[in-house]
């Protein structure tokens, strides 16, 4: 978010409009968990637009049951796996996504005549088919929450000759669960300054 000013002040203004509570007497300010799920789709579209566009790895494998054949190309053996990389899915489909789907766009997922976000099963970091990540709400849910309170309390700048424009992201994926997630070559220096709002969680 920080890198991108646009994407930045469109997510604050949402959250400043829909998710909160301002009491500027005392600039203690609440924000309320529920509206950020519900009442945000630009950063639940940015939040989408990342598991997207950094989610490149292989979720999903599958143990094929009977010999079947796929189109007019492949056949699958009846014990054999298959890898469905989602770098794949979440570029080359292209029935799926527009065509400028090489480039990061935060507005990706949102509904063309407004309210809600695009269902679209092509999005694979979660699995897909017949089996789902069961804690895919939990892990969203966090992670909007918690990127809401970073781009409402941060303001979040690299230091001076480690500019973000010259970060690659080419070849690295993280551990555990994150090795669906492509990540920094190399540390990313910040510098982390308060935007001087306090702001606390609700449910
Ligand atoms: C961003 C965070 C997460 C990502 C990207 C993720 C991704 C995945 C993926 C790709 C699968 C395989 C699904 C498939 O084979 O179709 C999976 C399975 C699973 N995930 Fe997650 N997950 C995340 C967080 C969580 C959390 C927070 C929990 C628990 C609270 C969880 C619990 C599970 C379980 C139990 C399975 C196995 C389901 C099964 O085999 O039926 N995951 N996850």
């Amino acid at each position: 978010m920080h890198a991108d000013p646009v994407v930045l002040r469109d997510v604050r203004d949402e959250l400043m409009a829909h998710a909160l509570v301002r009491a500027d007497e005392t600039n203690y300010h609440t924000l309320n968990v529920d509206s950020v799920l519900s009442a945000c789709p630009v950063l639940n579209s940015t939040v989408h637009e990342v598991f997207r566009f950094r989610g490149i790895g292989t979720g999903m494998v599958r143990r094929v049951l009977a010999d079947q054949r796929l189109g007019s190309g492949y056949m699958l053996k009846k014990g054999g796996l298959v890898f469905a990389p989602n770098s794949v899915q979440h570029f080359g489909v292209t029935r799926a996504w527009d065509a400028d789907c090489d480039i990061f766009g935060h507005r990706r997922f949102l509904q063309l005549n407004g309210g809600g976000l695009k269902g679209t099963s092509a999005l694979r970091i979660f699995g897909g088919g017949g089996s789902y990540c069961p804690g895919r709400h939990f892990a969203s849910a966090q992670l909007l929450v918690f990127a809401a309170l970073v781009a409402l309390r941060a303001d979040i700048r690299p230091v001076p000759g480690r500019e973000w424009a010259n970060a690659t992201a080419d070849k690295s994926f993280g551990l555990g669960i994150a090795t669906g997630f492509l990540m920094p070559d190399s540390d990313l220096e910040v510098k982390i300054l308060s935007t001087g709002k306090n702001v606390v969680i609700i449910k």
